[in-house]
């Protein structure tokens, strides 16, 4: 059945309980560490809701001191997945940088997250770096996409 996708800016809390729903995030992160990765910078929390559900979520924060902004951390809740939520989050994402003057979105990711990387590949993402790890499926993998 169709369902209506909301994106919302929201609590770090809605956040967290989202995230402990990724299945693939061997660390369920606490409020605290969310906190402290955010605390005193400019940032963003969207929370995805399908049918009034949160199912969904992206952080992100001014990491540099530079015109970029980096999603931090996203992921949808496997049941609600291939619906369109990440591109949604994003879209939102993009507009809110747009919005604050920001010039591009900056994000990292790694060798084993293909759903991502066919994402990012996808909607126009460029690769800025590959930083090697001791399994190769855990490179991160840097990319940036302009968004003014
Ligand atoms: C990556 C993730 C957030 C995608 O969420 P989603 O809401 O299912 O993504 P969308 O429905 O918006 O899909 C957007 C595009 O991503 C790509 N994509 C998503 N899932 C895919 C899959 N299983 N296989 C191939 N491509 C996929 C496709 O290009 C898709 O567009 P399409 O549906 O028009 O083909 C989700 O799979 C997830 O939470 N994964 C685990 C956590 C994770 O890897 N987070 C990112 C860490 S950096």
């Amino acid at each position: 059945m169709e369902k209506n996708i909301v994106i919302k800016e929201d609590s770090i809390e809605i956040a967290v309980a989202v995230n402990a729903t990724i299945a693939e995030f061997e660390s369920k992160y606490s409020k605290e560490y969310f906190q402290e990765r955010i605390n005193g910078k400019d940032s963003l929390i969207l929370v995805a809701y399908a049918d009034n559900q949160p199912v969904g979520y992206m952080v992100s924060y001014k990491k540099h001191d530079d015109s970029s902004f980096y999603c931090w951390m996203t992921g949808v809740n496997p049941v609600f997945r291939r619906l369109g939520i990440l591109n949604k989050l994003m879209r939102r994402l993009t507009e809110w940088a747009k919005q604050h003057g920001y010039k591009k979105i900056t994000i990292k990711t790694r060798n084993s997250r293909r759903e991502m990387l066919s994402y990012l590949v996808k909607s126009g993402f460029n690769f800025t770096e590959v930083q090697p790890q001791i399994l190769i499926e855990d490179n991160r993998i840097l990319l940036e996409k302009m968004v003014a």
